[in-house]
């Protein structure tokens, strides 16, 4: 398992109007497939870890393997550098559900005068 030889990655969080190429990128694979050239994606070099940042998306978190909890196949991942795209106009993200489906943000709902005593400084 790549993630396991590694022992870094990068979380890219795509919006809502590169959906489909999600769903299509999560049903190739790598060992026969350029993902990048074929679905057109730009890689950028990342700070911390070798593996690329996706240009295309929202938000790319540069990650280390922390720990692996093999008896759940879990991942732990310590978040070392973190870029959004500030000029990127489609915002929406998608929450896929399971089934095939996805959810795509909608309306904001502020509770943040409520939860001011949980959120860490600076948030
Ligand atoms: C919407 C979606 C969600 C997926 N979620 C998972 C997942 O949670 N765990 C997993 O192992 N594979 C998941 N897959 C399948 C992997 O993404 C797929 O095996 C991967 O594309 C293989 O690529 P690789 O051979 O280049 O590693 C998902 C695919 C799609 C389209």
């Amino acid at each position: 398992m790549i993630l396991y030889r590694r022992r870094e990655c990068v979380i890219a969080v795509p919006t809502v109007d590169i959906a489909k190429a999600v769903v299509e990128i999560g049903t190739c694979s790598r060992s026969d497939t350029d993902k990048f050239q074929k679905f057109k994606l730009t890689p950028l070099k990342a700070k911390s870890v070798n593996a690329p940042l996706i240009k295309e998306c929202l938000a790319n978190i540069e990650c280390h393997v922390t720990d692996y909890i093999e008896k759940h196949n879990i991942f732990i991942l310590d978040a070392v550098h973190a870029w959004t795209d500030a000029d990127r106009k489609e915002r929406r993200t998608i929450h896929a559900v399971g089934d095939g489906t996805f959810i795509t943000d909608g309306r904001k709902i502020n509770y943040r005068k409520l939860m001011l005593s949980k959120l860490p400084p600076g948030v």
